[in-house]
C-alpha cells in the first residue's frame, strides 16, 4: 500500500467530474487500499478518489474510532428519503483546518458496488448520511465550502493559498 497526495482547495483538479468504474478489478482494489491508508494517516472519516487526483467514482469511509469499519462505495448514487435538513459541522481533508456548518437531507438510500463489484444497497442517516453526501459531492467536483457564503469561502481560499505558498518556499 502507499500513501497518496491529497489535493487541497482551491486546486482546480478538485472540480473534475469523476467517471464511473467499468470493472472492479485489482487495480481498483489497490486504489481503494491506498485511499484507506491515506485517509487513516490523515485521521479522516471519508475520502473520494477525486481528492487524490484519480477521477473515478470511488469513495472510502470509516466512521469507527479504531479503523475497524471500512466502507467502500464504487459508482455510488443516493436518493433522499427524508428531506428534512440536519445541520452538522463539516470538515474536509482537502480543506485542512476549516470547519463549518452545512445543512443536508437527513436520510438517504444508497446504491453502490462494494470492493468485489457486488451491489450494495442500504439506508443511512446521521453522520453516515452526511459523510456519504459530502464524499459524493467530491465526485461531482463539489466541496463543502461551496455551501458557505462567498465571503467565508474567499477567506478560506486566501488562507490556504498563503499556506501553500509558504509550503512551496520551504520545499525549495
Ligand atoms: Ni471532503
Amino acid at each position: 500500500m502507499s500513501k497518496l497526495n491529497i489535493l487541497e482547495f482551491p486546486d482546480p483538479r478538485l472540480r473534475t467530474i469523476a467517471e464511473p468504474v467499468d470493472k472492479v478489478d485489482d487495480d481498483i482494489r489497490k486504489l481503494v487500499d491506498d485511499m484507506f491508508e491515506t485517509m487513516y494517516d490523515a485521521n479522516g472519516i471519508g475520502l473520494a478518489a477525486t481528492q487524490v487526483n484519480v477521477h473515478l467514482q470511488v469513495v472510502v469511509i470509516d466512521l469507527s474510532e479504531d479503523n475497524s469499519e471500512p466502507l467502500v462505495l464504487i459508482n455510488p448514487r443516493y436518493q433522499v428519503i427524508e428531506d428534512e435538513l440536519d445541520e452538522m459541522q463539516e470538515g474536509c481533508l482537502s480543506v485542512p483546518g476549516f470547519y463549518d456548518t452545512v445543512e443536508r437531507p437527513r436520510r438517504i438510500a444508497v446504491e453502490s458496488l462494494d470492493r468485489h463489484g457486488n451491489p450494495q444497497n442500504f439506508e443511512a442517516d446521521g453522520l453516515l448520511a452526511v459523510c456519504i453526501q459530502h464524499e459524493l459531492d467530491h465526485l461531482d467536483g463539489k466541496l463543502f465550502v461551496d455551501y458557505l457564503s462567498k465571503l467565508k469561502r474567499q477567506r478560506i481560499r486566501t488562507k490556504l493559498e498563503k499556506q501553500h505558498k509558504q509550503e512551496q518556499q520551504v520545499q525549495r
